[in-house]
C-alpha cells in the first residue's frame, strides 16, 4: 500500500484545497493531511477564520481524505513520515524545494491559478 501525506491550513475550504487532495491521493492508495493547529498557526504568523475543529470536520468530509493528524511544530514532518512510514511527500509548488531533504518521494504539484485563502478574505473582507 502506497501512502501519501500532506500539509496545510486548509482555512475556508476552496476549489484549489479539493484539487490538491485529489491529486495527492492518486499518487497513492492511502492520504493522510497534516493540519496546523491554531497555535502552530499563530507560530507561523497565519491566523485561520476557522477553528481547527471546524477546519478537521469540513476535511473529514472530504472522500480523498484517509486520516487527518494535527501539525504542531515544523519538524513534525519527518517524524510523521518516519513513523507513519510514508511513501510519498506532496506539497503546492508554492513550496518548491523547502522540503527535499525529507526521507521519501517529494512531490511538489502546481497549484491552482487565481484561488486561495488569502484572496478569498480580501473579497469577503475577513482578518
Ligand atoms: N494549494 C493549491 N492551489 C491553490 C491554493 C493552495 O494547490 N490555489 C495548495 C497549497 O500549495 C498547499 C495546500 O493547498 O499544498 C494547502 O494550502 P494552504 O496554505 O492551506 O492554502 P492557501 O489557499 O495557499 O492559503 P493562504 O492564501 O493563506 O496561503
Amino acid at each position: 500500500m502506497k501512502k501519501v501525506i500532506t500539509y496545510g491550513t486548509f482555512d475556508l475550504l476552496h476549489y484549489g484545497h479539493i484539487l490538491l487532495l485529489q491529486r495527492a491521493k492518486e499518487l497513492g492508495d492511502h492520504l493522510t493531511v497534516g493540519l496546523s493547529t491554531d497555535s502552530f498557526n499563530t507560530l507561523k504568523g497565519k491566523q485561520s477564520y476557522m477553528s481547527f475543529s471546524e477546519r478537521k470536520d469540513i476535511l473529514e468530509s472530504i472522500k480523498f481524505i484517509d486520516k487527518i493528524i494535527p501539525e504542531e511544530n515544523w519538524s513534525q514532518k519527518a517524524k510523521d513520515i518516519k513513523e507513519r512510514k510514508i511513501d510519498i511527500f506532496v506539497m503546492g509548488d508554492d513550496w518548491s524545494g523547502k522540503f527535499d531533504q525529507l526521507e521519501c518521494e517529494v512531490i511538489y504539484l502546481p497549484r491552482t491559478p487565481k484561488i486561495s485563502t488569502s484572496s478569498i478574505k480580501e473579497v469577503i473582507k475577513v482578518l
